[in-house]
């Protein structure tokens, strides 16, 4: 038997570095065919661990045989050497799992594009790291042993655990106060990853997210890091991945809001939370929250759970109408988004770095 070389991308190269972290606890390497066919069926590992979203090494259809007969690839990015994988097989996925996995099959989805883009051709083994590559982001803490080192030494014992792909909007802050509010402290982690083009960039999400904490939360209250992994927008299946992983990083509990890791309108609106309730072993304590807003009866930001209004009247604005206001200099109305994020993200804009395409 013998060794391959293998180049890989940048997705791949990041879930090496999760699975080495143990932020994809208790995952090893990239998965079998057997533990595959058991997260895309039945949402479980062959343990019987909850587990909903494959992660799988792509073989390129020219290097099948090749791997077949490898005992171990050696996995290059960018040119260096990075991991080594020993091979226990080599599987075709099925053209139905995608369906199975998003519960749409649409390209329209970004999710569905990207993975019909992929090889249908996996290999599956136990990972072993051998480099760490210069990272951009290093100033941010992005494994679990920094967080749990974080949060020991500031006897934080509950820790909510907060997923993001945006920049905070007055929604998103309702809820990490209801986390300030019932625990120690909140884990504020951005997904630092490959996302759809007309979503904020790293740069942005991040700036926006300094400016909230130094200025409008309590000391030593929030943690910043980041989670690299790419955005799937696989809605509930995506919801239980992304609690898991934050268990893995030291959270107690996690949000799942409105449409969580969704897009576009293929999930309901809490269909990830009634994903998450039918999970009774994640190790995490899911906290199922409803879309605040501001309400002119009640006169203050309510949910649909606290307003008194028989008509509730949510004053509405789409992330398409946000992302236009910003590029023209404009602010958002003040009661979606904060006059200190979006000067932020408008200078930004100005750049030409508010988003992640160009
Ligand atoms: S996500 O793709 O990372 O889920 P986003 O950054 O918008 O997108 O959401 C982060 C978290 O806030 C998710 O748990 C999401 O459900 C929640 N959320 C976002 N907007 C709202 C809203 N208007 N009302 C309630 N929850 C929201």
């Amino acid at each position: 038997m013998t060794k391959l070389d293998l180049e890989i991308n940048h997705d791949t190269w990041m879930e090496i570095c999760n699975i080495s972290s143990s932020a994809f606890a208790p995952i090893e390497g990239f998965m079998d065919e057997k533990n595959y066919r058991s997260v895309v069926d039945e949402m479980h590992l062959c343990n019987g661990e909850a587990w909903t979203l494959p992660i799988t090494l792509d073989i390129p259809e020219n290097k099948k045989e090749q791997t077949k007969k490898s005992s171990s690839l050696n996995l290059f990015f960018q040119g260096n050497l990075v991991a080594q994988m020993e091979v226990e097989d080599v599987f075709q996925i099925q053209s139905e799992d995608t369906a199975k996995i998003f519960k749409v099959s649409k390209k329209e989805h970004p999710g569905v594009a990207k993975e019909l883009s992929r090889s249908q051709t996996r290999a599956g083994g136990k990972i072993t790291l051998l480099s760490s590559l210069d990272d951009p982001f290093s100033s941010f803490p992005s494994t679990p042993a920094e967080t749990k080192k974080f949060f020991a030494e500031h006897n934080w014992k509950k820790v909510t655990g907060f997923q993001t792909r945006n920049p905070p909007h007055r929604a998103h802050e309702y809820l990490q106060r209801i986390a300030l509010e019932v625990s120690d402290g909140i884990f504020i982690q951005p997904l630092i990853g490959w996302k759809k083009a007309d979503d904020f960039s790293p740069k942005a999400v991040l700036q926006a997210y300094k400016t909230l904490i130094s200025q409008c939360y309590p000391k030593n209250r929030a943690l910043l890091g980041i989670l690299q992994t790419p955005m799937r927008y696989a809605g509930p299946r995506e919801a239980v991945f992304h609690a898991i992983i934050r268990r893995n990083y030291g959270c107690t509990h996690f949000i799942v809001g409105r449409d969580h890791a969704g897009v576009g309108g293929y999930y309901g609106k809490y269909e990830a939370q009634q994903l998450c309730q039918q999970f009774t072993n994640l190790g995490i304590e899911v906290l199922s929250l409803c879309g605040p807003f501001y309400c002119k009866k009640c006169q203050m930001v309510v949910t649909e759970k606290t307003c008194c209004s028989e008509d509730q009247q949510a004053a509405s604005i789409s992330g398409t109408q946000v992302r236009e206001l910003l590029l023209k200099g404009e602010h958002p109305p003040h009661e979606f988004m904060r006059p200190e994020i979006a000067e932020v993200l408008i200078e930004l804009g100005k750049k030409g770095e508010l988003f992640c395409g160009k």
